[in-house]
């Protein structure tokens, strides 16, 4: 891939209006259950069942939920603009490569870097492949080793997001970073708005409300992701 002149950070945000939840807002999924018991290697080796009962459920909604005008409007952008816009999500649920698939957009333009619901992941010798749906259990087995250890392909709290290397590169080539529907409270995405406007970036966050990072930005527009992402994107694309 080219190096890209724009670099897109979303979060939860974007994928609210597509009935995915979000998990710091009121009602959001943290609210509702304790991340230590189902987002950790902890959880995981404590009780595996409840950790895949609970991911089947988070990939089932994903699978039955569609983008919204923030996500194709992403992938507009990316069609009309070949290699030079860089999709960073925090988010697993797929929606980005929905409504890249409607546009034309290549998927080569987006980084998962908290892992994605559509993979499967082996615990035992790390293999990780598409998942061909169905429920994930105890009993499912790696097609690489065999081993009954399947899990989520989800960075967990504690794990290492992926492909950080590519993303700090783009951050600290690109002329324009946007944030979209994330909170700013969890790390390294937090920090990309400093690494950017470090390298010289024009900053722009787009999101419901100020995020706790929203003094580091040049200029925040608030609102409905499925308003203002949009409208943000017309402006790109007549400029
Ligand atoms: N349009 C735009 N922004 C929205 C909308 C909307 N319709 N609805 C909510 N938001 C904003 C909220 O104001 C909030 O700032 O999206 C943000 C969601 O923040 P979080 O719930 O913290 O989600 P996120 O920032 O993606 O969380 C980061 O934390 O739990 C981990 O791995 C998980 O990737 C996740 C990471």
């Amino acid at each position: 891939m080219t190096i890209p002149r724009i670099v897109i950070l979303t979060g939860a945000g974007i994928s609210a209006e597509s009935g995915m939840g979000t998990f710091r807002d009121a009602g959001g999924l943290w609210t509702q259950v304790r991340l230590e018991d189902v987002a950790t290697p902890e959880a995981f080796a404590r009780d595996p069942v409840m950790v895949l009962d609970f991911y089947d459920m988070r990939r089932q909604r994903a699978e039955a939920a569609e983008p919204n005008a923030a996500h194709y409007a992403l992938a507009r952008l990316q069609a009309a603009r070949p290699g030079e816009v860089l999709i960073i999500t925090q988010n697993v649920d797929g929606l980005h490569e929905k409504a890249a698939q409607a546009e034309g957009a290549d998927p080569a333009g987006l980084i998962h870097m908290h892992g994605e619901f559509a993979n499967g992941l082996c615990a035992g010798c790390g293999h990780r492949w598409k998942w061909p749906g169905g429920r994930m259990t105890v009993e499912s087995a790696c097609p690489a080793c065999g081993a009954r250890r399947v899990r989520p392909d989800v960075v967990w709290f504690g794990e290492m997001p992926y492909r950080m290397d590519e993303c700090f590169a783009a951050l600290a080539a690109c002329e324009t970073f946007v944030s979209i529907g994330t909170s700013g409270a969890v790390y390294p995405a937090a920090g990309f708005v400093a690494e950017a406007r470090g390298a010289g970036a024009r900053t722009l966050e787009l999101n419901l409300e100020p995020s706790e990072g929203a003094h580091y930005f040049h200029e925040a527009r608030n609102g409905l992701a499925s308003q203002i992402v949009p409208a943000w994107v017309d402006e790109v694309l007549a400029g």
